[in-house]
């Protein structure tokens, strides 16, 4: 359910947005006193290195503060491996004339947070009156430089309405308390040393270098500190593990005090053998505060070049697209190809930051079409992880390479077996690690269509070729030959969760027939152009001719049924079913399977997330328009898309736009964009859920704009929300940046 907080929080411009300029601006004027977690989430900061959530500076009731950097993960006790929440460059203690700033005192006489997702800066004016009656203007601004992704930055700027000593104090923890879930309140990083570094007698610069429990990664920050204004003191101070620099100001209305940290992160997985002598070095060399800004914002305007997509006749919608797509971009590995983009994104501690499928069918094709090196940095983490894959195949007893369903920095199944139920008592029985397996498939399919975008013959026939083949090898293990003549696939789960332990998911299935299908054309082009490469594969996977019939074989023979009137049952005994009528549930809170519980909810017709409907677009050449309107008209009152899973309504959109309903798929389009911002299943405090921005992505550029690529080149084919009057949108396609700009029903190119 949407939060209060979620409400107030604004979706269109405020101050930085002239009118008739499109949004570029996530804000709220009015201050939420208490935790706001929501808040946390939506307010990240970052440059795909790490994130931070947008925690206020201060300190304050139950806070989930935490800088997250991309794989530094660590094991909890007895329980799974997750990201560890690491030392915070953020937090701030100020004190206005021996008065303490803390919004839940005093008054806040105006209030305007910002996030401005043109250049990843986040800023807050809070004009405070204290509890004695004192009124200061506080300007905070912080942002993660996107132009050198080791380097942080935050600002403040206190201004009191007359004469005062302001202290602003800069405190550095080795880490920052985690929420407590139940499962985890883990401290990962302990102290290995602080460190302070500047001139003699007067240090301008405090850091620390922390190791994480088990995994022993180390991760160094420091802290350089920037004074300007009447400065009449600074200290360093040092409790154990907890450096700080404080310094002390004259300030006024014409004189504020100002502080600004530039800090930098260095962490083990960079290389360099001294972590904390790196970051020292990083922070000492940056430039200044208004330099790094400068830097920063250059990268970011190259980065929106490249990806924006612009709507005009509906400021909500442009707005939510473009906080999706800032949330991947502050996510994503630049300059990494060993890890990948957790479901919550770095953003929060749901999912512990692990990889799922959301990665390659929702988030990837952002990339793929717009920042294809950051896609192929993304498909290599799958390349290196195969070992991890192939040792999950052999533990289930089959050929080749199984992805996890969950993975983190080794490739090896990180989902958990059990987890705390709704009720918080007990236990629950979690399947999908074991049995949910279309993320093979679903891997190879956005390997392929890197490919088809791209052009990238390099990597499809090298780390592709090497993704794809051996996945088709589990593929050929996992089905059995039964009497009808068939291949089956028993005992799974498919991306509709609310179904465990089916036989002949439709999904998986045909995606591993798809596979299969693949994985032969792909050997026998390699035979045919690159004879050496198909050589070593052959030798190193051990794929004959007879390999090659009999992978044909199983595809041919995969039980997939699209049944006489076009209408796909989702699984074996599907329709057998008792059907429910969501309609007369209303009004609810909470996921059908909440309500009726998890077996009562598995012996229903409702769905979590719309399988059939993403094999039909996923798969779409197969499929034409009748099919998708047939199955459409039947799975859409039959999914929870409200409360199930953030990742199924942007896929609707995308079929309801295709079949012909451009409206019905605007509603869900809307459902899935606000996701992150609106709150509207109350578990964003979690993290963004980055599916839902990628298939926000998709539901705009493959969904109304219809593009497609194909060997020959693209098209579009637009169906619009009678209301959109423009839609344009940038993507790279072989190297070459496209302009696509659709105004009513006219298109220009
Ligand atoms: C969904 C999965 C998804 C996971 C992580 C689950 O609730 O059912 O499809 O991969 O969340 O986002």
């Amino acid at each position: 359910m949407a939060t209060d907080a979620a409400a107030r929080r604004q979706t269109g411009p405020v101050r930085s947005d002239p009118a008739g300029v499109p949004v570029w601006t996530v804000s709220e004027r009015v201050h939420a006193p208490g935790p706001d977690h929501h808040a946390e989430t939506v307010y990240t900061v970052g440059n795909g290195y790490l994130c931070t959530r947008g925690t206020p500076e201060e300190s304050g009731e139950d806070q989930w503060r935490t800088t997250f950097a991309h794989g530094v993960f660590d094991p909890v006790p007895l329980f799974v491996t997750e990201l560890a929440n690491l030392p915070d460059w953020t937090s701030l203690a100020i004190t206005i004339a021996g008065e303490v700033f803390d919004t839940s005192r005093g008054e806040i006489v105006s209030f305007l947070r910002e996030l401005d997702l043109r250049d990843g800066t986040l800023t807050r004016e809070v004009v405070w009156r204290s509890p004695r009656g004192l009124t200061s203007i506080l300007r905070f601004e912080r942002f993660a430089s996107l132009a050198d992704e080791h380097l942080v930055a935050l600002r403040v700027e206190v201004t009191p309405e007359r004469a005062a000593p302001v202290r602003i104090s800069s405190p550095l923890h080795s880490y920052a308390p985690s929420r407590g879930d139940g499962t985890t309140w883990v401290q990962h990083a302990s102290p290995v040393a602080t460190l302070v570094d500047g001139p003699a007698g007067r240090p301008d610069t405090i850091g620390l270098h922390v190791r994480t429990m088990a995994q022993h990664y180390e991760v160094a920050v420091a802290l350089r500190h920037h004074a300007r204004g009447d400065v009449t003191g600074q200290a360093h101070w040092e409790l154990p593990g907890a450096p700080a620099l404080v310094h002390d100001f004259a300030a006024g209305p014409a004189a504020p005090a100002t502080l600004a940290k530039v800090g930098a992160y260095q962490t083990s997985r960079d290389g360099e053998a001294d972590v904390a002598a790196a970051a020292l070095r990083r922070a000492r060399e940056a430039p200044t505060y208004e330099d790094v800004l400068a830097a920063s914002r250059a990268a970011w305007a190259r980065r929106w070049a490249a990806c924006d997509v612009e709507i005009e006749g509906d400021d909500d919608a442009q707005l939510a697209v473009r906080f999706g797509l800032y949330h991947l971009i502050i996510a994503a590995p630049a300059h990494d190809d060993r890890v990948n983009i957790g479901a919550k994104t770095l953003s929060g501690f749901g999912y512990r930051g692990h990889v799922f499928w959301d990665t390659e069918i929702f988030m990837l094709p952002f990339f793929t079409y717009t920042m294809p090196d950051i896609a192929r940095n993304l498909l290599d983490y799958r390349w290196h992880n195969l070992a991890g894959a192939r040792t999950k195949a052999a533990g289930n007893g089959c050929a080749g390479a199984q992805y996890p369903w969950e993975s983190a920095d080794t490739g090896e199944e990180v989902c958990p077996a059990w987890l705390l139920g709704p009720d918080g008592v007990e236990l629950v029985r979690i399947w999908t690690g074991d049995i949910e397996l279309h993320i093979s498939a679903d891997i190879a399919y956005a390997a392929h269509q890197y490919w088809q975008v791209t052009g990238d013959d390099d990597w499809y026939y090298g780390h592709g070729a090497d993704i794809i083949l051996e996945t088709a090898q589990f593929w050929a293990s996992r089905p059995t030959l039964e009497a009808d003549g068939r291949y089956h696939m028993r005992d799974v789960v498919g991306p509709d969760e609310y179904h465990e332990h089916v036989d002949d998911n439709a999904y998986t299935n045909a995606f591993a027939r798809w596979h299969l299908t693949l994985a032969v054309a792909l050997f026998e082009e390699l035979r045919a152009s690159r004879p050496e490469r198909a050589s070593a594969l052959r030798r190193a996977l051990g794929i004959t001719d007879e390999t090659l019939a009999q992978w044909s074989d199983i595809a041919g023979r995969m039980a997939v049924d699209h049944g006489e009137d076009g209408l796909i049952e989702q699984f074996e005994g599907y329709f057998d079913r008792t059907d429910v009528d969501l309609a007369a549930m209303e009004p609810r809170t909470r996921s059908v399977q909440a309500i009726l519980g998890i077996e009562a909810t598995n012996r229903t017709q409702v769905l979590k997330q719309p399988d059939v409907l993403m094999l039909l677009f996923l798969l779409r050449s197969e499929f034409d328009r009748e099919a998708l309107r047939r199955n459409y008209d039947y799975y859409t009152p039959r999914t929870d898309h409200r409360y199930g899973s953030s990742l199924g309504p942007a896929m609707s959109a995308i079929i309801a736009a295709r079949a012909g309903l451009p409206e019905d798929a605007y509603q869900h389009f809307m459902l899935g964009a606000q996701a992150g911002l609106k709150d509207p299943r109350g578990n964003a405090a979690d993290g963004i859920h980055g599916a839902s921005c990628g298939g926000t992505w998709q539901a705009v550029v493959l969904g109304f704009a219809g593009l497609s690529v194909s060997e020959e080149g693209w098209t579009v084919d637009p169906r619009l929300p009678a209301h959109w009057r423009r839609v344009a949108f940038r993507f790279t396609h072989r190297g070459e940046l496209q302009h696509v700009e659709i105004r009513n029903e006219e298109l220009t190119a």
